[in-house]
């Protein structure tokens, strides 16, 4: 097998052919470009790059090697494929200084961690098997999962394991970290699964899956800032589409779907006062939704990819710029 295929096996796009189907409109542009804002494997973009010939894609990915093993993986399609290594809030920039671009025909986010990720054991994403401490897409910047819980004070852990995790045992795990960081730093995975055993009552650890899924994932928000990034990201993408053009986001857990429903909903509502007779043509919306509601993986995708259990697929179309009094402020 050749070493891109090996990339292409790594990671099942989720539902990719609508994914392709809600963004078609948008890319049958002449000249059209999709910004992939993750890239992973490339699975996605290759998806597009082959079915739609003139498309041309650029790719962001925060994590170096995502970007390494895509970008071979995308070779064959020449100057058509563009990696950017960039967090998804600075699309603006990527677009409009790095890329000399002034709007783009799509947008596709699918978020959260690739299966690349998770199955590099020496990350630290898996609560499987022990590892550094680590969590970050990308390692080659910013705390890692072991600064967070051996400098964040009690109430913060708790705060985040709530928050992120939705764990009820918050308050009996933060306690324990900091018993444990008092005597040693805690450096590896495998010392904050035994602490989340200790802290989870057995018969809640019967039923409730495995101990360490909720507070690694809290673990993993707090790490990379995921929700930060994406409620910045989300106004951004939205401002860089062409009219007519389409963002599609894939979310995998409710934090996620809330901000992009929000986002959307935003977009695609007047902000004319209600009492206005007539709606001045700055306060109409300037996002259509072109899905109802979100979209969910179906049967067979289901059973094939487990990645898609959790997958909430939203979809809106830009209508007009985005009026002044409802633009993002430059940070
Ligand atoms: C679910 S995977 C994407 C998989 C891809 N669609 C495919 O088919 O191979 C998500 C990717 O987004 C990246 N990512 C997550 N948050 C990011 C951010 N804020 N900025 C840029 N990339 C991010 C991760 O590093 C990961 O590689």
């Amino acid at each position: 097998m050749t070493e891109s295929r090996d990339t292409a096996d790594r990671h099942t796009p989720v539902m990719l052919a609508r994914c392709l189907e809600l963004l078609a409109p948008a890319l049958e542009v002449p000249g059209a470009v999709l910004v992939d804002s993750t890239l992973g494997m490339g699975g996605h973009t290759e998806a597009v790059l082959r079915a739609f010939p003139r498309v041309r894609v650029v790719g962001l990915d925060r994590d170096p090697q995502a970007l390494e093993l895509a970008g071979r993986r995308l070779a064959p399609f020449g100057d058509r494929f563009t990696g950017v290594h960039a967090v998804y809030d600075d699309i603006a920039d990527v677009v409009h200084t790095r890329l000399g671009l002034g709007s783009v025909q799509a947008v596709l986010m699918d978020l959260g961690v690739s299966s690349l990720q998770l199955d590099e054991v020496e990350r630290g994403f898996s609560y499987a098997q022990d590892a550094p401490l680590d969590m970050r897409m990308d390692p080659t910047t910013g705390p890692t999962a072991a600064d967070v819980v051996n400098t964040y004070d009690e109430r913060e852990l708790v705060r985040i394991l709530r928050e992120y995790g939705e764990e009820r045992y918050a308050q009996r795990i933060a306690r324990n970290i900091v018993a444990f960081r008092e005597r040693v730093p805690m450096t590896r995975t495998g010392e904050l699964v035994q602490i989340l055993r200790a802290s989870i009552p057995a018969a809640t650890r019967k039923t409730g899956g495995h101990p360490g899924k909720r507070t690694f994932q809290a673990l993993r928000i707090e790490v990379n800032r995921e929700l930060e990034s994406l409620e910045r990201a989300l106004p951004a993408s939205i401002e860089v589409l062409a009219v007519g053009g389409r963002i599609v986001v894939e979310a995998y857990q409710s934090l996620e779907d809330r901000l992009v429903k929000r986002a959307f909903a935003r977009g695609a509502t007047s902000s004319a006062p209600v009492d206005l007779p007539v709606e001045p043509e700055t306060h109409k919306p300037y996002l259509r939704l072109v899905t109802r509601g979100a979209e969910e993986a179906g049967a067979a995708e289901l059973e094939s990819n487990p990645r898609s259990q959790s997958v909430r697929l939203r979809a809106a179309e830009r209508l007009r710029p985005t009026p002044v009094h409802m633009r993002r402020r430059e940070p």
